[in-house]
């Protein structure tokens, strides 16, 4: 077998180059060039032979398919960032920091799925009895939900196509290799080919797939960025450390509304879906405090009612000094500047 060429490539857009520079001359972002393998032709091309989709032309009034193909779980708010929900053959990104609580709210939503068929929990990251003991703290009852430890693709590609689970979550795609492939799992290429075979399998088969992503703090793991030109809805689960709250924001979707949120709660037992958020954020709020405001926001389709809350002392420098917390800083300053100048509020 030829032997594999070095050539970096950003992960940002996917350009790639034979020598490494500082900037991406496509898209201009920094740092965002890796290195990676380029395959030898003969492994490309057994890759591509087995690529998205089938080549079969199909006249359009022959393409057969029903709305009423969504899968439904018990999360209201869930399905509802879904378009309705999960589609037969949809592949969705989840990503999200670690410990954020995303295997949590994958293993209580496929286990809703479960009512559909066969549901399969692949993981690369925890073993079974990890994730049986979750399920227990959970208490969901693993009945019906298969769990597989294997992270070679083409091994999961097997199972898959013979055994035909309705929903599979692959947790975490940084975890998965293909074996064809010489280079480790996590990097570029591995993500790249692992996700392209995951949408094909998805495509040809109808079966759907949840893949998480991990974004560390640096943001330095390859992958999110190109994984999400590939998927039909990409999800991120966001929460600041400290709070129980978690909000659950769609960025891309094919088959649904974008920047919709769904927020949840951190529980002992599990996630649990907040319907009237605006009451929970505002549940510590008094009447009538001084500085407090309930403003109402628009996400995606959703209005959310938030508190506002400032507090002005006396200034004993001379230039008063203005901090925010959970708002852009620099829009608190025009918006001030505008309250001053043209609404003479000093
Ligand atoms: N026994 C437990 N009781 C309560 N919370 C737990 C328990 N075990 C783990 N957690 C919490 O669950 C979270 C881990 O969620 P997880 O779904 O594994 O996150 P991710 O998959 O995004 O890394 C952590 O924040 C952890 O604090
Ligand atoms: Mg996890």
């Amino acid at each position: 077998m030829a032997k594999s060429k070095i050539i970096y490539s950003c992960i940002e857009c996917g350009y790639k180059t034979t020598k490494w520079v500082g900037k991406c001359p496509q898209c201009g972002s920094w740092s965002s060039l890796e290195e990676e393998e380029e395959l030898p032709k003969e492994v490309r091309k057994a890759i591509s032979n087995n690529q998205v989709g089938s080549k079969k032309v199909l006249e359009f009034q022959n393409v057969n398919y029903t709305n009423e193909d969504r899968y439904k779980t018990e999360y209201e708010e869930f399905d509802r960032l879904l378009g309705g929900g999960l589609l037969k053959g949809e592949v969705v990104l989840i990503t999200g920091n670690p410990g954020i609580g995303k295997s949590t709210l994958l293993l209580q939503v496929i286990n809703s799925y479960k009512k559909y068929g066969e549901v399969l929990y692949i993981s690369g990251e925890e073993s079974a009895e990890q994730i049986k003991n979750r399920g227990d703290r959970l208490k969901i009852s693993g009945e019906g939900i298969y769990l597989m430890s294997e992270m070679d693709i083409l091994s999961i590609y097997e199972y898959v196509v013979e055994n035909k689970p309705k929903v599979v979550v692959v947790d975490s795609i940084q975890t998965l290799y293909n074996s064809a492939i010489d280079s480790i799992s996590g990097t570029p290429t591995q993500i790249r080919e692992c996700t392209l075979k995951i949408v094909e399998i998805a495509k040809k088969h109808n079966i759907s797939f949840f893949i998480v992503g991990h974004i560390t703090k640096d943001g330095k793991v390859a992958g999110p960025k190109l994984l999400e030109h590939m998927v039909d809805a990409v999800f991120n689960f966001e929460g600041e450390e400290g709070l129980y709250y978690r909000i659950l924001r769609s960025t891309k979707n094919r088959f649904g509304s974008t920047n919709e949120i769904a927020v949840f709660s951190m529980e002992e037992n599990g996630m649990k879906e907040i319907k009237n958020s605006s009451e929970y954020f505002l549940s510590e709020r008094e009447e009538k405090n001084i500085g407090s405001m309930v403003v109402p926001i628009l996400e995606g389709s959703k209005v959310f009612l938030l508190e506002v809350q400032s507090l002005i002392t006396d200034c004993t420098i001379g230039i008063p000094k203005r901090v925010v917390q959970g708002y852009d800083r620099n829009r608190i300053q025009i918006l001030t500047a505008i309250a001053e100048k043209k609404m003479y509020i000093p």
